[in-house]
């Protein structure tokens, strides 16, 4: 009674106040609730496309807004390799007890050896501080949060315009400042490598610089391999730190040494670096949440050091990785054949994307577009930046039931055999 009393004191006070004080109506609004205060966010982009997708009955909709792999009937798509892991780890009859606070040490070595290579000096002298992590993106926030305690230098990470979504607020959350150089070129749809170059040149010595190791997102352009090796002269002469991002190791070409250069590049130059790692796009494994992060250090010593203190990051994070990925990419990677059956699953992927590129260019000569499409087929990986802009994207939408993101960018992945024709019919309507 005696609160009631109170808060209705307090509450005729504030409303005296209210024109004058937005503390005031904080105040009142929040002896309701403690959330009365929390303002609606906006819905995510991508997945926010995938709903309006499932609400058109459209029976020629295509969804080309998620990164998930597609086979050629539009259907999600477990590798063959996958399964079979999975019938062995079934047969095991494995316990279920809590991973190390690092992850699988095994895991840790076959993601290492994946990223680096069999001949790997890095590897062979124990420089590497490898730990699990939860995919792609908990493999990106525990460098960002390493790099946010321990880095010696600016907390400044520098990213390609544009980026992944997701690495400007992973970056911030772990309270490093995010920044941008040059990378893309509307006017070629390709890469703008004197922009790097310029940008790169101007960043302030002792930075991070962020690089997407293959197949960028979401543009699908990549330097080509001499001009990582000028990046990597650049990058070392103005003190820099660089963290790769490798999302698509495998998927993007086929071919798991080629998707890799750039950071084998960059090792070969002398660079320490930070490696995230994901097993979401190459074994299809996206639900599994498995990865890796890797700081490359210059002894033995130190690599224990880092990894003492990647540790102490992670315990109150999440206390330790889940088990079951990683069992499943130590049954692929640890067995010759089951890895080369993979090698063939990831090959077979990079390869139906390529084919629908080269389709869907085709195409849209066929029907006698005027544009240049050359950039479907220079692009790699899951995602075409198409160059269509955005009332042209509205337009494929509300025409055409083609869903894809505001800034032009496709998913390579839900073209199939059976729909590019249309898409080619679309992209050519919206762009005459
Ligand atoms: C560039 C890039 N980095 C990281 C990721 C992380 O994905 P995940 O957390 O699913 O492994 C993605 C996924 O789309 C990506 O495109």
């Amino acid at each position: 009674m005696a609160q009631s009393m109170r808060l209705v004191t307090l509450s005729s006070a504030c409303n005296l106040l209210k024109n004058n004080c937005s503390i005031v109506s904080y105040t009142t609004r929040s002896t309701s609730s403690w959330w009365a205060n929390v303002e609606m966010g906006p819905p995510d982009a991508i997945l926010g496309i995938t709903e309006a997708y499932k609400k058109d009955d459209n029976p020629k909709k295509i969804n080309l807004g998620v990164g998930a792999y597609r086979d050629d009937n539009g259907k999600p798509f477990v590798l063959p390799s996958v399964r079979k892991a999975e019938e062995r780890i079934r047969s095991k009859e494995m316990d279920k007890e809590y991973s190390p606070i690092a992850g699988n040490p095994t895991f840790c070595q076959h993601s290492i050896n994946l990223a680096l290579g069999p001949d790997s000096d890095v590897v062979s002298n124990g420089l590497n501080a490898t730990v699990q992590g939860i995919s792609g993106t908990g493999s990106l926030c525990i460098g960002a949060t390493f790099l946010s305690h321990f880095f010696p230098g600016n907390k400044e990470v520098y990213v390609p315009t544009p980026t992944w979504g997701n690495h400007t607020p992973l970056f911030k959350l772990a309270r490093l400042s995010v920044k941008s150089y040059r990378y893309y070129d509307p006017k070629t749809c390709g890469l703008d490598f004197q922009g790097v170059v310029e940008d790169i040149c101007r960043i302030p010595e002792k930075s991070i610089i962020l690089f997407h190791a293959c197949a960028h997102n979401p543009t699908g352009v990549d330097p080509k391999p001499e001009q990582w090796k000028e990046l990597s002269d650049i990058v070392k002469k103005r003190k820099l730190f660089p963290f790769f991002d490798m999302a698509y190791q495998g998927f993007a070409s086929g071919d798991i040494e080629k998707d890799s250069l750039a950071v084998r590049i960059f090792l070969k130059e002398g660079h320490q670096i930070a490696l995230a790692q994901s097993y979401a796009k190459n074994m299809g494994l996206y639900g599994e949440r498995v990865g890796a992060f890797s700081l490359i250090t210059s002894s033995k010593d130190e690599a224990a050091r880092t990894l003492s203190q990647l540790k102490i990051l992670i315990r109150p994070m999440y206390s330790n990785p889940p088990i079951y990925g990683a069992r499943i990419v130590n049954e692929i990677l640890g067995d010759s054949q089951l890895r080369e059956q993979w090698l063939c699953d990831v090959k077979g992927m990079a390869d139906r994307i390529i084919s629908v590129r080269q389709k869907l260019k085709n195409n849209l000569e066929k029907l006698g577009s005027s544009r240049d499409w050359t950039h479907i087929t220079d692009q790699i990986g899951m995602f075409c930046f198409t160059g269509l802009k955005l009332p042209e994207v509205e337009k494929l939408t509300k025409d055409y039931s083609i869903y894809l993101t505001k800034d032009g960018r496709i998913s390579m992945a839900g073209v199939t055999s059976k729909n590019v024709e249309y898409l080619a019919q679309a992209m050519h309507e919206v762009t005459k």
